[in-house]
């Protein structure tokens, strides 16, 4: 679906897309349509019980006196409702209204709306986004669709005073959106086509961006002694891959003086568990829902698709993307319950169930990033627990951190996207419970706090740097479609740590 930007005129022929206030007060373009039309819009208005509310809309067939097809009037409810979020879920309701129209043109015309916070260039840029948001489709293994259940609509045109404006606004918001789009094939695609070699693959596309992509072969992360990350691959036929993407938009790491001593500002970094399967491994889990896990790689999915996001806007900003790729499988060389194995931090940890593997490979990641550059902070994000879906449903995402500024900055980028965090606890008592009478710590806790002791197991990875975990179990697919988000991945994270890096860490 292309979408494009015009000064306003009055359409003509297809679809139009006027607003309504509360009260049902028509914009101007809606008053024109009216006139136009010898009343047909008010008459509509008066004869239903549309009242301009946020969320509503009405729609008029083929009105007297014009040759459109349809107007649909969309309400914007209050003025102090005009907001980003607001407008972009507008957009995604314009275009879930609209996706099957006959002539597959759809004209939305953007008034300014009176004591508004925002003008009409960025109300236009984000209705646009958020139609976008909502356009995406995973359909490419339906091959028997027909074209009658395939969205019809071909273009958007929005219209409004000081289109060029809104149409460079839309450009940046696009980018954001191409990532989030990559995440949410990377994730839908089955575990049949996409496991560890392939998705590095996947991630080495970025390199036409100027992302810089390097893959480590199991060679390589043996050399380096990966050893934790190693044995939850070591199962399947599918060799395990970890994949280092850095883009380099900031300024040139400066060696700044600190106590005699050059230290160089390190980029900041994200991590995130790739499993591209998760049968549990020995630790089999049940069959019923197994399917599921073929988004276990979420986390990575987000870590590649903010790089392309990040790098797709030229963000001023010199960000790391680390993510570890394995499979879990059962088989005659897969990891027992019982084993020992040394990871690249040298901590010893006993295996006690195969189906705690995501701490496993983070173990690994968070380290060898943590070593390699040195990051001013790091955040890793996994579909890590089954718990945090107890805890918190599809509501929010468990936020663990050893740093309040960096959980904050977090928070708040999460509240203005709409991927909202909701902060766990982490304390040495939490920490005491993942001690091993065997090794120097257990992959599992007891019966409670599932997720946190998990968090708490990555927290040993970390050193003193500045880190978050974000588990993302809950609110990476989604069984019904929302007003931006269709149903299936929802790329959660990729607008969120998009958000916080605009917000704290370019040209700053
Ligand atoms: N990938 C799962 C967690 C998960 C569960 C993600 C459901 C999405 C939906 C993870 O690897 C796992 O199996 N965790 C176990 C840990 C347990 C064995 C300590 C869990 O949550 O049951
Ligand atoms: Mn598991
Ligand atoms: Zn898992």
């Amino acid at each position: 679906m292309k979408i494009s930007f015009a000064k306003p005129a009055l359409p003509i022929t297809g679809v139009a897309v006027v607003t309504a206030t509360a009260g049902a007060k028509l914009s101007a373009s809606g008053q024109k349509l009216d006139k136009k039309s010898g009343g047909a819009l008010t008459r509509a208005i008066k004869a239903s019980r549309f009242e301009g509310n946020k969320a509503h809309n009405l729609n008029v067939m083929a009105p007297a006196g014009t040759r459109l097809d349809r107007v649909l009037i969309v309400g914007l409810g209050k003025v102090k409702d005009v907001n980003e979020l607001e407008m972009q879920k507008l957009g995604g309701r314009i275009y879930a209204n609209t996706q099957r129209v006959k002539k597959g043109s759809v004209t939305v015309a953007i008034d300014a709306v009176t004591d508004a916070k925002m003008n009409t260039q960025e109300m236009a840029a984000q209705i646009a986004y958020g139609a976008r948001l909502r356009s995406y489709r995973f359909d490419k293994y339906k091959t028997k669709q027909k074209e009658s259940e395939k969205p019809s609509i071909k273009s958007i045109t929005v219209q409004c005073a000081g289109f060029a404006t809104a149409r460079t606004r839309f450009a940046g918001l696009s980018k954001i959106a191409d990532g989030v789009f990559f995440t949410r094939d990377l994730v839908s695609e089955p575990a049949n086509i996409i496991y560890p070699d392939s998705l590095a693959k996947k991630a080495k596309s970025l390199e036409k961006l100027g992302v810089k992509v390097e893959v480590l072969t199991e060679a390589r992360m043996r050399k380096l002694g990966m050893g934790a990350l190693l044995g939850v691959g070591q199962g399947s036929e599918r060799e395990s891959r970890m994949v280092v993407m850095q883009w380099n938009g900031g300024p040139k790491k400066t060696a700044e003086k600190s106590k005699g001593k050059t230290k160089a500002e390190g980029p900041i970094a994200f991590v995130g568990k790739g499993v591209t399967f998760d049968t549990g491994g020995i630790s089999i889990k049940p069959s019923a829902g197994m399917e599921d896990m073929k988004w276990d790689m979420g986390g990575a999915g987000v870590v590649i698709g903010l790089m392309k996001a990040l790098a797709g806007r030229k963000a001023k900003v010199n960000a790391v993307g680390v993510v570890g790729l394995v499979e879990n499988m059962p088989s005659g060389t897969a990891q027992r319950p019982g084993d020992i194995v040394t990871s690249m931090s040298g901590q010893t940890i006993e295996v006690l169930n195969t189906d705690a593997e995501g701490r496993l490979v983070l173990a690994d990641a968070l380290w060898y990033c943590n070593e390699r550059f040195k990051p001013k902070f790091m955040v890793n994000l996994a579909t890590l627990t089954g718990a945090i879906i107890v805890a918190l449903a599809d509501q929010y995402a468990g936020l663990f951190s050893n740093n309040d500024r960096l959980s904050e900055r977090l928070s708040k980028a999460g509240a203005e996207v709409e991927e909202q965090l909701w902060r766990m606890p982490l304390t040495s008592a939490f920490d005491k419970m993942i001690n091993s009478d065997a090794a120097d710590m257990k992959n599992i806790g007891g019966r409670g706090g599932g997720s946190i002791t998990a968090a708490q197991f990555l927290q040993r990875f970390v050193g003193k740097t500045p880190w978050a975990h974000l588990d993302i179990a809950g609110v990476t697919w989604s069984k019904k479609d929302s007003p931006t988000i269709p149903k299936g991945g929802t790329a959660f994270g990729v607008r969120l740590l998009d958000r916080l890096v605009s917000n704290n860490y370019e040209g700053k």
